[in-house]
């Protein structure tokens, strides 16, 4: 049978940690998926760094556009971040009928609308568990195992730099500007780490969640932004003194009037699970009606937790690719034509 292909755009960190794990569990994750996966060729700007990490056999190009318009390519995995080459590479794949996997959580949160709507036409998927929380799978939580619950509220630990650096303040009396750097090292940070520090991914990604979990359209433009840039280490031992953590939080919750979309700095009761969440790791609490509280746990970014959420898309879609064709749906996480309007409150 012949394999499904896929084509990488963005061999950094994530789409390495992807490279990689695609070979490492390769029989597995074949298995799995019920044909072989096969990373059918690459595109990156610096071709030299993505040879070392994908390996001889494996076609390189600089030009992503080389990979969407192929016409063997299955999947594109789009894994280049920002919303300006990756919304023309991601379009464009759709249009060539191709199903989309990324982790790019700005391009979805803004452009989502239209992407989602661009892909129900053409009947084609576009997977995005890495996008939110990084290893953790909260999209598939909130979309299939929470699915018979009215969504209340949810509030989580959302961006892994933000959380590294308040628990590196808090445990070590480490300098922001120190541990920032540091997060970059490691690979957590986005390629502008503003948009860690001043809130905005974790912005994104809960206009991701809210979106899904009320269905309702993605709303960045609404979502109120405070990030942990302007929190001095005494603002940190004080609150540790009155027993409580700062968290950099996003929290969403629905009203009678409408729906809030808010991040700030919280100050959590340090007995609370989500108050000792600490470093790169991530936690989102979701109240249903029916579950009452669930708290989801894990690595919020890094090359092989992300790859661990991007490869089981790859593997969702691939499930789909191999099932009966006259019978196939694809399944959007997100469907544009299943939206409810619900007020966005101004904050
Ligand atoms: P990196 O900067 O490490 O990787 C991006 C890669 O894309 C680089 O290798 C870059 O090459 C390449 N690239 C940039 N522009 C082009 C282009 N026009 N054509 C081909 N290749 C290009 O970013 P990350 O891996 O950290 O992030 C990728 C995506 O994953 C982003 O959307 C990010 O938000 C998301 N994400 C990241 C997580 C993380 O922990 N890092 C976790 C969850 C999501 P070059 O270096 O040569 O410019
Ligand atoms: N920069 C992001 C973070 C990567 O630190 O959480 C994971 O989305």
């Amino acid at each position: 049978m012949k394999p499904i292909n896929i084509g990488l755009m963005g061999v950094g960190t994530v789409g390495g940690g992807t490279a990689t794990v695609l070979k490492r569990n390769a029989e597995e994750i074949s298995r799995r998926a019920g044909r072989e996966i096969r990373l059918f060729m690459a595109a990156n700007r610096d071709l030299a760094r993505a040879r070392e990490v994908v390996g001889d056999g494996v076609p390189l190009v600089d030009d992503a556009f080389q990979v969407v318009n192929h016409p063997e390519v299955d999947i594109v995995v789009e894994l280049i971040g920002g919303d300006t080459i990756a919304k023309e590479l991601v379009l464009k794949a759709i249009d060539n009928g191709k199903h989309v996997v990324t982790a790019n959580k700005k391009l979805l949160a803004m452009h989502g609308n239209e992407i989602f709507a661009r892909a129900q036409e053409k009947g084609v998927m576009v997977a995005f568990e890495a996008a939110v929380a990084g290893g953790i799978p909260i999209i598939k939580a909130l979309r299939e195992g929470l699915s018979a619950n009215r969504i209340e509220w949810l509030a989580g630990i959302i961006n892994g730099t933000s959380n590294f650096i308040l628990s590196e303040m808090r445990e070590k009396g480490a300098d922001f500007a120190d541990v920032l750097k540091e997060a970059q090292r490691l690979g957590y940070a986005e390629a502008d780490p503003t948009f860690d520090v001043e809130g905005h991914d974790a912005g994104h990604k809960l206009t991701i969640m809210a979106a899904i979990a009320f269905g309702i359209p993605m709303n960045f433009d609404n979502c109120y932004l405070e990030g942990i840039s302007q929190l001095e280490g005494k603002d940190i031992q004080y609150a540790e003194e009155l027993g409580y953590r700062v968290k950099l939080l996003g929290l969403t919750r629905r009203t009678d009037k409408g729906v809030e979309l808010r991040v700030h700095p919280t100050l959590i009761p340090e007995d609370q699970l989500i108050a000792n969440v600490n470093g790169v790791m991530n936690a989102v609490l979701v109240r249903g009606d029916a579950i009452g509280q669930a708290l989801f746990n894990g690595p919020g970014a890094g090359a092989l937790p992300t790859a661990s959420a991007v490869v089981a898309d790859i593997v969702d879609v691939a499930r789909l690719l191999t099932s009966d064709p006259e019978h196939r749906v694809p399944h959007l996480a997100f469907q544009p034509d299943r939206l409810q309007n619900l007020p966005i409150l101004p904050m």
